[in-house]
């Protein structure tokens, strides 16, 4: 019974365990990529690698055997940069995009094929809760976003752009029409927002949500800032607007109208009042800021990237009084980053904004991957009905369009073991310029998805089905042998492989 040290502390294991077994028993968690529990190991990916002191060697954990003596360090500096190097070269070759260029493109970051699943399935209350996750008053921004996702649409590269903006109005009418109640978490803060605008909107709706007793302040008569002021009446009905300003008072905010905060003792009154404060005032003369007490430039509002916390650490500011001439729904991203950002300190955890994952990106596309990616989606041409100004889809129009959608995103984007790693590690995509990444192909079986650029050939699936490792050397793929079908070569292990495949190369088709 061998006794050895892991990350200084003492563990005596059976004959035969490994050193990863070995420092599971002391809790301590090591990455692993190709290992699988029960099965003969691979020791193909290296990412479990550790440092034994004693021979002065990184060894992979998952094959090595603990021995007696043996002093192990798992996460040391060298260790991590040995894992940062795996990552990267596994990453340099990788044929996958996490997200989908229209999501990365949107400055709310919304799930834009998520939604588009979810409206092809009929599954309207789940696509109301992707849009709203993001975008408060989608109603509102799907007539008056210039919708700059579309620009960056795939399909573009075949016909014309998914219609992703009026498809996002569809889901908010939708929810609106049916009266979608949407619930709020209890917590406990109050945060006054001063300024009714998209910001402020979006602020007090992603706030109330997450249980914070808000109250909006404003000079105007109505709530609304720019979008009630300042836009086409006849892009965006006053209606609509109202509308999803009463889902927001719906949500237990209150709207204090008409009000002037006064400077000096009438803020000072406020700050004391409140465990936080929202800026999103709009378009300001630059002396009021001094009223406000916080750091501007002859631009806006100072804020930090990504927190829009001010010079005042319980003063976060965002709209058009930080960026003048912005895009409404930049407006309403600024609100949910505050949103987020006072949640964490609120909460008392570190505050860094919205987190930003790891991107693995395929870039520009061949012509032949874009032919690979047509080949499930609907050939008709863009649903027309009058641009913004138009009805909006109808229920037939909506599923139509819906199903032109190249879904480029990855199906395992938030449960890929490759991409929490290469977040955890810092990895970049763009360390090891080899050679060219992997062209994109996507085989279907009814359930499931096979793309082999996002394969890190760690052999899993093929342990525990009739994949096979086929070609040699550097042009090894992992495939179908015998021009069999993927259904039958995965066959009842199909549930299996794609748990246990640590990428997205393996997902479920109808996954949302
Ligand atoms: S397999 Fe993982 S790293 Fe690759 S695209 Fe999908 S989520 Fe990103
Ligand atoms: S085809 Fe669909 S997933 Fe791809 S960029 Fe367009 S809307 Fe997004
Ligand atoms: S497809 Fe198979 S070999 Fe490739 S990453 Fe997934 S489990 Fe591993
Ligand atoms: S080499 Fe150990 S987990 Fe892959």
């Amino acid at each position: 019974m061998p006794l050895l040290t892991i990350d200084d502390r003492a563990v005596t294991v059976e004959n035969g365990v490994t050193v990863l077994e070995a420092a599971r028993c002391l809790g301590i968690t090591i990455p692993t990529l190709c290992h699988l529990p029960g099965k003969p190991t691979f020791t193909s990916c290296m990412i479990c690698v550790v440092k034994d002191e004693t021979s002065g060697r990184l060894i992979p954990s998952c094959s090595a055997p603990a021995m007696e003596g043996m002093v192990i360090h798992t996460d040391s500096a060298e260790v991590r940069q040995e894992r940062k190097k795996v990552l990267d070269l596994l990453m340099s070759e990788h044929g996958g995009d996490c997200e989908a260029p229209c999501t990365t493109t949107c400055p709310a970051r919304m799930d834009i094929p998520l939604m588009i699943r979810q409206i092809a399935a009929g599954q309207m209350d789940a696509a109301f809760e992707t849009v709203t996750d993001k975008i408060a008053l989608p109603a509102v921004l799907g007539r008056i976003c210039p919708a700059p996702c579309e620009k960056a649409c795939r399909r573009g590269r075949h016909d014309s752009p998914v219609s992703i903006c009026l498809l996002k109005r569809f889901v908010a009418d939708t929810a609106l029409k049916v009266d979608a109640d949407l619930r709020a978490a209890s917590g406990s803060g109050k945060v006054a927002i001063i300024g009714a605008g998209p910001a402020g909107l979006a602020a007090a709706f992603h706030l109330a949500r997450a249980g914070y007793a808000c109250t909006v302040f404003d000079e105007q008569d109505e709530p609304g800032g720019q979008l009630r002021y300042r836009v086409d009446r006849d892009r965006l009905p006053a209606e609509i607007l109202d509308r999803e300003i009463e889902v927001i008072r719906k949500l237990g905010v209150e709207f204090r109208m008409k009000y002037r905060i006064e400077p000096g003792e009438g803020f000072k009154h406020l700050k004391a009042d409140y465990d936080a404060i929202v800026l999103t005032p709009g378009r300001r003369p630059d002396q009021t800021h001094s009223v406000w007490e916080v750091e501007s430039d002859g631009r806006g509002v100072q804020v930090e990237a990504n927190t829009f916390r001010t010079s005042d650490p319980m003063i976060f500011s965002g709209g058009e009084v930080v960026h003048a001439g912005q895009m409404s729904v930049r407006a309403v991203a600024h609100g949910k980053s505050i949103a987020c950002a006072i949640d964490q300190w609120l909460g008392g955890t570190p505050v860094v904004g919205v987190k930003k994952p790891f991107e693995s990106r395929l870039g520009q596309l061949k012509d032949r991957e874009i032919d690979a990616m047509m080949k499930d989606a609907d050939p008709c041409a863009r649903v027309e009905v009058g641009g913004y100004y138009g009805a909006g889809y109808s229920v037939d129009q909506a599923l139509q369009e819906s199903r032109r959608c190249l879904q480029c995103d990855c199906r395992k984007a938030r449960d890929c073991k490759l991409r929490e790693f290469a977040c955890e590690y810092g990895a970049s995509q763009k360390t090891y310029t080899v050679g060219a990444r992997t062209t994109f192909s996507r085989t279907r079986s009814p359930h499931v998805i096979y793309e082999p650029g996002k394969c890190i050939k760690c052999g899993i699936c093929v342990r525990l089905s009739g994949l096979a490792f086929l070609g040699r050397g550097y042009e090894t793929v992992v495939g179908v042998p015998f021009g069999d079908s993927l259904e039958s070569a995965l066959g009842s292990a199909a549930a299996d492989c794609v748990r246990e495949c640590p990428t997205g190369a393996l997902a479920w088709k109808a996954d949302a």
